[in-house]
């Protein structure tokens, strides 16, 4: 780590593995974790709030102000990933209600707040289905100038995971998908191709579990809950935490500058990223049929285990 460290927000939906991410955020000393908003996703806004709250509690975080924001996505019914991440969207851990509270703005309100507060230009690192950021850049999109980079979880090259071809964030939100891709700021895709891969072996996972120290005993217990392993072999994956990973070590992600955009049609593609992998114009180009489209730095390649050592020597301490 040079230098000062990178003032960072998160917009997250808590979630097993925006929990993960959070507990790496907290503890990583080249990351100054300046707030976190939340928004419905893996489970309903005021699940996520209690979540996103227990778990700075547990990782002895300081006080990180937290924030409620929107509780469905811009145009669709919200669609929640309980059977992913169980009835409370932790895992069913039965973890304790937080002491600490939300403070008393929308998230919307509390990112800008930081964002025009922060002495130098903050990383947002969204999560989660994008309506937050979508609702930010519309009503306050002076924030852009103090924005260094937006490195965001979703989207995918190739396959999806909510439908064939749309991973879960972007398919839960299209529309703001959209929106964050034109922001006008630099953005990188920590998308599915690079997510899945990202995975702590069983004997760690069971070495954390076995902990006295609370978070990084819940940090096993999230882990063992995600899979892909089993009760006899925990291994699990980094899922949303290998997006802090990408912010406090870019050098384990490879990406490339490539157009992307987001399928808004309504039927099978809707939400998928499709991302222009092409070496050179296409039919379309040539026809003047094209759409110009944004660049953003797709990535393309993970170091699977630079990024396990980082997250369990952070969290471990
Ligand atoms: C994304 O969807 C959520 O279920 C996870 O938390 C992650 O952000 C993966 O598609
Ligand atoms: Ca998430």
């Amino acid at each position: 780590m040079n230098g000062q460290p990178i003032p960072v927000i998160i917009d997250c939906d808590t979630g097993v593995d925006d929990a993960l991410a959070l507990l790496f955020a907290v503890r990583h000393p080249g990351i100054d974790l300046r707030a976190v908003t939340c928004v419905a996703g893996n489970t309903d806004v005021d699940g996520v709030v209690r979540n996103t709250l227990t778990v700075l509690e547990q990782a002895g975080a300081g006080d990180v102000p937290v924030a409620r924001g929107a509780a469905r996505p811009l145009v669709e019914a919200p669609r929640s990933a309980r059977h992913v991440h169980g009835h409370d969207g932790m895992g069913d851990l039965g973890l304790p209600a937080p002491a600490r509270t939300p403070v008393d703005v929308d998230a919307v309100t509390l990112l800008r707040r930081e964002i025009l507060a922060s002495p130098r230009p903050v990383t947002l690192i969204p999560t989660a289905p994008l309506t937050n950021i979508a609702l930010l850049l519309r009503t306050h999109p002076e924030v852009t100038a103090n924005i260094e980079r937006i490195v965001f979880m979703g989207g995918a090259v190739a396959a999806g995971n909510a439908t064939p071809v749309a991973e879960f964030n972007v398919w839960h939100d299209p529309e703001a998908a959209a929106i964050l891709l034109t922001a006008g700021v630099p953005i990188t895709m920590y998308g599915l191709d690079v997510f899945m891969r990202v995975v702590v072996p069983a004997s760690d996972v069971r070495r954390l579990r076995a902990a006295s120290e609370p978070g990084v005993r819940l940090g096993g217990e999230l882990l063992a809950h995600r899979g892909p392993g089993t009760e006899e072999d925990p291994a699990g994956g980094l899922g949303d935490a290998g997006a802090v990973c990408a912010v406090a070590d870019p050098a384990g992600l490879t990406t490339r500058a490539l157009p992307v955009e987001v399928s808004l049609a309504p039927g099978p593609t809707r939400g998928q990223t499709i991302v222009d992998l092409r070496p050179r114009p296409g039919e379309s180009e040539i026809h003047g049929e094209a759409r110009e489209q944004p660049l953003v730095d797709v990535a393309l390649d993970v170091d699977e285990e630079r990024y396990v050592k980082l997250w369990l020597a952070t969290v471990e301490g």
